[in-house]
């Protein structure tokens, strides 16, 4: 019994984990283990030989018992130990930095319109910014002597000396896209098409350079009326309203015929824009249905296609959104003004997700 003793207490300090732990446990006091078995034979003893041995296997089995929970219970301790001193924290490190970057103002409201004209099935295209004198003008159908040419304050490149050819321009809207577009896809067609923009212009409103976009339709059977649904569709998605009042005034543009400016119904109470309410009205575009001239000159037959076009000022849009009073302030590079009117660079707009968030 002795020896039992000093065998199972000695393998028992010695144990490395629980498992071992338990198989010993099984090996001594288990049903069939050592200890048990002895007791059982109990039974075949004399009342003295039992009243002398039953005690003692009695209290050996008990001290089995402890040193099994006494190092069980050490073996926890140690295995907590080890964690704490593998898993720790420095809590005195900085916090983890947030991109230092934000989504300017016009990048994000080009992705925002991006994200309604591709839902209505308008696709993305886009020009150069340095563009021949035939795209930005001729094609459009605003010739040489044409007035809308002095009204654009365009800016042209130099010629060389004796180059008499006409001197290229930086695009003064984005409607030569429209052209490209024709050339390049063909009818039925419906694209977008943002991009930057030049003028010789410089107040709160006007810069040398802004933004637009271009949108163009073409197909056998659009109306003026297919251009009012996207138009009421578009300005709904991007101001987030459910209701918008538009209006249509009847206007003047080389390249469309009949040609048409919009207005939406809004409210500056307080010195805030509302857009759907109120007495105001707010001009957003230009747009119309496309000059037969214009959709020859993109390479397309204008008896069998038609379709309508609208150029949109992007800077002017995302201003009324987004409140922001100064156009100017856009291209200053201004960090505190870019943090301020900046979007958070892992934002997508989307129409499920929300535009602006
Ligand atoms: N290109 C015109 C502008 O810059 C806008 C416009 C585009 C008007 C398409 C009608 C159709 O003012």
């Amino acid at each position: 019994m002795t020896d039992l003793r000093e065998k199972y207490l000695g393998l028992i300090a010695n144990a490395g984990d629980e498992a071992a732990l338990e198989d010993l446990r099984v090996q001594a006091v288990g049903k069939k283990g050592e200890i048990s078995l002895q007791m059982r034979e109990l039974g075949k003893m004399t009342p003295e030989e039992r009243q002398a041995a039953g005690p003692k296997l009695n209290a050996l089995k008990n001290e089995i018992n402890s040193a099994l929970a006494a190092k069980k219970e050490a073996l926890a301790d140690a295995a907590l130990d080890e964690r704490l001193r593998t898993e720790w924290l420095d809590v005195t490190l900085p916090s983890r930095q947030r991109p230092a970057g934000t989504i300017h103002p016009i990048s994000q409201v080009t992705d925002e319109v991006t994200a309604i004209f591709a839902d209505m099935g308008f696709s993305v295209a886009e020009g150069p910014q340095i563009e021949s004198d035939w795209y930005n003008f001729d094609a459009l159908n605003i010739p040489g002597h044409h007035p809308a040419r002095a009204e654009m304050d365009t800016f042209y490149t130099h010629r060389a000396k004796g180059d008499d050819r006409p001197p290229h321009v930086l695009r003064t809207h984005t409607s030569p896209v429209q052209i490209r577009s024709m050339e390049a896809n063909g009818a039925p067609i419906r694209v977008i098409c943002p991009g930057r923009v030049y003028r010789a212009d410089y107040d709160q409103t006007h810069t040398p350079m802004f933004h637009q976009v271009e949108g163009l339709a073409l197909d056998k059977d659009i109306s003026m009326a297919n251009l009012k649904w996207v138009l009421e569709e578009f300005v709904k998605a991007f101001f987030e309203v459910d209701d918008v009042e538009l209006r249509f005034r009847a206007s003047h543009f080389p390249f469309t015929e009949p040609s048409a400016e919009v207005d939406i119904r809004c409210s500056w109470e307080g010195g805030t824009l509302k857009v759907g309410e109120g007495d105001d009205w707010l001009e957003i575009l230009g747009s119309g249905m496309v000059h037969p001239k214009v959709i020859a000159a993109g390479g397309i037959d204008p008896d069998v296609y038609q379709g309508f076009a609208f150029g949109v000022g992007i800077d002017r849009i995302a201003m009324l959104k987004y409140g922001i009073p100064d156009l100017r302030a856009f291209f200053d590079s201004d960090l505190r003004w870019l943090r301020h009117y900046g979007f958070a660079s892992l934002e997508q707009p989307n129409l499920a997700g929300g535009l602006s968030r």
